[in-house]
């Protein structure tokens, strides 16, 4: 034995920390970028109100504060559009490959072509084989402004449509549009789906964003964290959760079938998507902007019936269940009176969380120590070897 250093000689282990299933409760890290605040139902970006963020910044205002920590100035935000709109464009290589997914029937998920595209733009990023802090801003800056070229190429392009050069005139979000639809959107649409955009940007350490800490903690890079973002984004429990809230109100039809059709559903135990949260329990202030907006926007463009059967079933689950609706129940109508897809709900989500995911990678390689929790072992201990021949 080594000279100098004492040996234990007590036997007594550090207490184990309280187990919590999924993780719920636990404090998994320190951040700065957003505060999600269940008692007084707020949600906090920077320091700054998303009611505020809502009313009265861009989504690409909001993107600016995130990575910079403070809102920008007018000359600093019109260096940082500047970027977003310069860095719109794909390599060449990234839409050709694109160009080779299967186009099978049914089409491969929009989740799906986007994981895959965001690996293969890491391939070509400039700063490819460069971590520091500088070179991850200016991937985070390309990848957000890329994700609209990523998100509606690999969509059009499986589904046997032209793709659409991105139109250097118009903001980020109306080119976003532009460049799905082929149309130039009214400015009011765009301010509507800034506001989703906003509310969707960041959620404290929600599943992807934790996702993506986790994987940068070991300090691998930016892509790979938003790559493994993306699949945890796509689940129904997560992200997944918009799409499939809309199908739902598809299935229910009309807004006199919603109440009999959520009695059933809860009655076969089944989980109604764009309702409930895991922090959230009294509301989710998301999800009060976006419904109001919603309603306005039903009543505008004269088509009630989505938002009419949206608020029975708010209503039912809210006596029935005590819960409340997320920021996916009001998203997914308001998407679809917008003349989206609805399989590209999700990847919209993803497009928007870009900004936080970045962000919170960027943070977490600031001041990085490798994530790696521990599981409590419940299985056999001391079994005894037995030859395979003998089994
Ligand atoms: N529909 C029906 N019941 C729900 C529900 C929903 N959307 N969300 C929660 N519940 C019920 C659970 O079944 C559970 O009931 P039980 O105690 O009788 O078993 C209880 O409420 C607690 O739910 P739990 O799943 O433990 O809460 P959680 O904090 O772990 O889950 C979610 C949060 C988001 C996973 C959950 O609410 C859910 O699955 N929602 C639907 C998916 C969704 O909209 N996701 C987007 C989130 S932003």
């Amino acid at each position: 034995m080594k000279k100098g250093k004492p040996t234990m000689t007590t036997t007594t282990q550090p207490k184990a920390p309280e187990y919590s299933p999924g993780l719920e409760g636990v404090i998994a890290g320190e951040s700065t970028v957003s505060y999600v605040n269940p008692q007084l139902v707020t949600l906090i970006y920077r320091g700054y109100d998303i009611r505020d963020l809502v009313n009265h910044a861009t989504f690409e205002e909001v993107a600016y504060l995130l990575l910079n920590k403070k809102l920008p100035t007018q000359a600093e935000y019109d260096a940082f559009v500047a970027v977003l709109r310069k860095e719109r464009t794909l390599p060449q290589a990234v839409v050709d490959a694109i160009k080779t997914f299967p186009k099978e029937n049914p089409p491969v998920h929009p989740m799906d072509l986007l994981r895959t595209s965001v690996a293969l733009l890491a391939m070509h990023d400039p700063d490819r084989d460069d971590n520091s802090h500088d070179a991850n801003m200016r991937k985070a800056v390309r990848m957000i402004a890329k994700m609209t070229a990523l998100v509606t190429y690999s969509y059009r392009i499986n589904r046997g449509q032209e793709e659409i050069a991105p139109d250097m005139e118009l903001g980020h979000t109306g080119n976003f549009l532009y460049m799905l639809t082929g149309k130039k959107p009214d400015k009011d649409v765009v301010k509507l789906f800034d506001a989703t955009l906003i509310c969707y940007v960041d959620h404290g350490f929600n599943a992807s964003t934790f996702s993506a800490r986790v994987v940068t903690s070991t300090l691998s890079d930016i892509y790979s964290g938003v790559v493994a973002a993306i699949g945890c984004l796509k689940g129904p429990l997560h992200g997944g959760a918009n799409e499939e809230a809309m199908r739902m109100l598809q299935k229910i039809g009309t807004p006199e079938n919603a109440e009999s059709w959520m009695l059933d559903a809860l009655a076969r135990k089944e989980k109604i998507m764009g309702f409930g949260h895991r922090e959230y329990k009294n509301g989710d202030p998301r999800a009060a902007i976006l419904s109001r907006m919603a309603g306005e926007f039903s009543e505008k463009i004269g088509d009630t019936k989505w938002h009419k059967m949206a608020t029975t079933c708010e209503a039912v689950m809210l006596r029935e269940k005590n819960i409340v609706p997320n920021v996916d129940f009001p998203t997914s109508y308001l998407y679809f009176l917008m003349g989206l897809p609805i399989e590209i709900y999700t990847p919209i989500f993803a497009m928007a969380r870009t900004v936080g995911w970045t962000t919170h990678v960027i943070e977490q390689l600031d001041n990085n120590r490798l994530i790696r929790p521990r599981a409590l072992y419940q299985g056999e201990k001391h079994l005894d070897y037995v030859p395979r021949a003998e089994r």
